[in-house]
């Protein structure tokens, strides 16, 4: 990244200061930050703060460009290889979508011939607004860049989308900006990515569960993102972070995975790490199950829906390529053949357990098994093996 230059626009929005956060990512990459404060981001974070961690003039007026140390607009918009809108607000994206150019911010918008990323920051309300979504789909097909915004809590009281997206986030985002279009060839396909185990309850205080650390999945999401794929990551419960650039949906019990998957295609391809419960009790008690004189219950089980084989059937909203996983401690290769034609998938990516410290750890030996054949893939990293599945799918799907 270093010697990269970025001109970064910072509109008006309580999610001002996380720029300064993004700043100092930047800068700690070695990336030249010129910074473009618009009138009202200056009510948010003062010039000083922006000019001291960017190590460089802050631009605030369009009629100011003709000072000593100052350049023209066209020239200003021409000064970075990429520009960064964060946070972008409805009005500058109104503006960019209009071509409108009453400020520096929006002349510099309409002036330059560089990649536009853009970070919006709003309430929920102005975000689905018609008239925000309309601005959104006419940026997104001239070529503007979006990451976030993300869902959660909001500075007015509310709920929803609208939340600045983390600036390591948007730092990602910037950095697959710049590696350009061939660096990701996924742009423009879905994945749908399970990961983690599921909870069956028995009654309001006791599940059943298992160990799945969840890590392989979220590597594989985080791998696709990277390569520029729409993902959706259905994650049963970990203690891990959403990766970069992933849309995380949380379940809880088989069912709800099932149903999460489902409302995520059409997919281009599905990948199914996730440690779904085989079985689930045949009931879930409303109260508590109290110790009495009956002696130890018995626990009625009753299977769950099988994802990886519901998707492989899903018609003509089946993935494209659809790869599940298989933990095998024995005679892998032709257990996860026999898996690949029960459950109607493409690949199985056949996970030799019979080692300890697979389950939960940081390192995979994995077989890719096909229709065509198989192939052993040597002990990895679980980011390794994700890379590599990742650039497989490629190969698949391009
Ligand atoms: N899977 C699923 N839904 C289930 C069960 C499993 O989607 N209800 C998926 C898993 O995500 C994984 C693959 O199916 O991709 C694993 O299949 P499964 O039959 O559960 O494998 P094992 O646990 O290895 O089963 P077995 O006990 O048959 O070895």
């Amino acid at each position: 990244m270093s010697g990269q230059r970025v001109l970064l626009i910072v509109g008006g929005g309580v999610a001002a200061y996380k720029a300064l956060e993004l700043v100092r990512l930047l800068r700690k990459a070695g990336v030249a930050v010129r910074p473009i404060l618009t009138r009202a981001g200056a009510q948010f974070v003062t010039p000083l703060s922006l000019e001291a961690l960017c190590e460089d003039k802050v631009y605030q007026d369009l009629f100011a460009l003709t000072d000593d140390s100052g350049m023209g607009h066209i020239e200003l918009s021409r000064s970075a290889d990429l520009v960064v809108v964060a946070p972008a607000t409805a009005d500058l994206m109104a503006k960019a979508a209009a071509g409108l150019a009453d400020d520096l911010a929006s002349t510099t918008l309409l002036a330059t011939d560089k990649p536009v990323l853009m970070a919006p920051a709003m309430n929920l309300r102005m975000w689905l607004h018609a008239a925000t979504q309309a601005n959104l789909a006419t940026l997104k097909a001239r070529g503007v860049l979006f990451v976030g915004p993300d869902e959660g809590a909001m500075a007015c009281g509310e709920f929803g989308p609208g939340r600045l997206a983390e600036p390591p986030v948007i730092f990602e985002a910037f950095m697959a900006a710049l590696a350009g279009p061939a660096a990701r060839p996924l742009l423009g396909k879905r994945a749908l990515v399970t990961a983690g185990p599921t909870v069956e309850p028995i009654d309001p205080v006791r599940l059943l569960t298992n160990r799945s650390s969840g890590k392989q999945g979220y590597a594989i999401a985080e791998a696709l993102a990277r390569l520029g794929a729409d993902v959706t990551l259905v994650s049963g419960p970990t203690g891990l972070a959403a990766p970069p650039a992933v849309k995380r949906v949380q379940v809880e019990t088989a069912d709800q995975m099932l149903a999460a998957c489902q409302a995520a295609l059409p997919a281009d391809v599905a990948v199914l790490t996730a440690a779904v419960a085989d079985w689930k009790p045949a009931q879930t008690e409303g109260l508590k199950l109290k110790k009495g004189q009956t002696g130890a219950p018995t626990l009625q089980l009753v299977e769950t829906p099988d994802i990886l084989a519901t998707l492989s059937k899903a018609g003509a909203q089946r993935p494209r390529l659809v790869v599940g996983f298989a933990a095998e401690t024995n005679d892998l290769e032709a257990n996860a053949r026999a898996k690949l034609a029960r459950k109607g998938c493409d690949w199985i990516i056949a996970n030799d357990v019979s080692q300890a410290g697979v389950m939960g750890g940081d390192e995979n030996t994995v077989n890719l098994i096909t229709h065509e054949g198989a192939e052993s893939w040597p002990m990895a990293s679980k980011a390794e093996v994700a890379r590599r599945l990742a650039e497989r799918i490629v190969q698949a799907l391009v």
